[in-house]
């Protein structure tokens, strides 16, 4: 069966979780991996002892409903928080970008459009947010895609800072916007609950550097920490293939660190890092954990939430890249899907 399937084993060696799945599904079984099993999975990923983790900078989501800020709370961020005697702020967008604030610590945000993307990793089972700035317009109500924002944070488990914006208007009112969420639970510091909240104004800057701590508060107390020193693994942000220069992929690393050289698998693509740039267009040669860098190499665009992962081997990597589009195949014309192509990619 594998040999027809194309998978060139013999009979003593161990077959990867993906292969079993698609075997299985030759003979008409299904493989059911209990959670022991994907503990051993992920054991097996996840070495790390305690000693080798450092801190990492905490990766922040900005959600909210239409018009309430996000993109201005963004900009904002973004134009004020250059790297001090660096001049010239980003001028080319980036999917995600790291920030070193005054005090010198750094947070990296997630500038994808929208929680729509927030939505498309988490269904490709890719985690990568630590924390969630809720923006609520302080003049308008809790709007449905507030409350969606806000579900997918909740689902998530991932804790969220609530940023009533627009203060400056006349017409703003955050005690009514604290009022509606306190009706769905959701009971922010002021009110005597345990929801970070913090009134701003993105366009006016107003109180931005307070709710920038209140983000480093919140991710002290998660003791966010990866080891630098392994190879690279993350998730892909965004890719697109470039007129000039080939396919481009920003990818955050998660943990380990990601090199110029680097042989990398991000889902079904490969290639060697040619050249990484950071969120300027200034070329790296090496990126930690917590970082985005757009890299250069990559044989295709992989899709966003796609995992990444750097390989010793190079013919390693491209076995997999092929038996992963040759597994993709396969299910596209199966009727009976047994398995999802994100349980595949759980693999790496
Ligand atoms: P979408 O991307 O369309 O969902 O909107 P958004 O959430 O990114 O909102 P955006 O930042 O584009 O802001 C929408 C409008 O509100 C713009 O006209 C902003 O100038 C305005 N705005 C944003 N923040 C503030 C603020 O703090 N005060 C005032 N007065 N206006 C603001
Ligand atoms: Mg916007």
């Amino acid at each position: 069966a594998c040999f027809s399937l194309g998978v060139m084993v013999t009979m003593n060696q161990r077959l990867e979780a993906d292969t079993l799945l698609l075997v299985a599904d030759e003979f008409g079984y299904k493989i059911e991996f209990s959670d022991a099993d994907l503990e051993e999975i992920e054991a097996e990923e996840d070495m790390d002892t305690e000693e080798d983790l450092s801190p990492r900078a905490p990766i922040v989501t900005v959600m909210g409903h239409v018009d309430h800020g996000k993109t201005s709370l963004l900009d904002y961020i973004r134009k004020t928080n250059v790297i001090a005697g660096e001049s010239g702020g980003i001028t080319q967008h980036i999917g995600a970008y790291n920030v070193k604030l005054e005090n010198g610590q750094r947070i990296t945000f997630l500038d994808t459009p929208g929680h729509e993307a927030f939505t498309a990793m988490r269904a490709r089972g890719a985690q990568i947010t630590d924390i969630a700035i809720i923006v609520i317009a302080a003049d308008d109500d809790v709007m449905p895609q507030t409350r969606e924002a806000i579900s997918h944070a909740q689902a998530a488990g991932v804790p969220m800072i609530i940023a009533l914006n627009k203060v400056d208007r006349p017409s703003a009112n955050p005690d009514n916007v604290r009022q509606q969420l306190s009706g769905m639970n959701i009971l922010v510091e002021e009110w005597g609950g345990n929801v970070q909240s913090q009134e701003i104004s993105a366009k006016f800057g107003n109180n931005m550097d307070v709710l920038l701590e209140k983000v480093l508060l919140q991710a002290e107390m998660l003791d966010l920490k990866a080891n630098p020193d392994r190879n690279a693994q993350g998730v892909v942000i965004e890719a697109s293939l470039d007129k000039g220069r080939g396919y481009v992929a920003t990818m955050l690393v998660q943990s380990g660190t990601l090199k110029v050289g680097d042989y990398v698998l991000a889902g079904k693509n490969h290639g060697k890092v040619k050249a990484m740039l950071d969120e300027r267009g200034r070329n790296l040669t090496e990126a930690g954990p917590s970082i985005p860098v757009t890299i250069l190499g990559l044989d295709g665009a992989p899709t966003a939430g796609d995992k990444f992962k750097v390989y010793e081997d190079e013919s390693e990597a491209k076995t997999i890249a092929n038996k992963r589009e040759q597994l993709q195949r396969e299910l596209s014309i199966r009727t009976k899907k047994h398995t999802t192509l994100e349980e595949l990619g759980r693999r790496i």
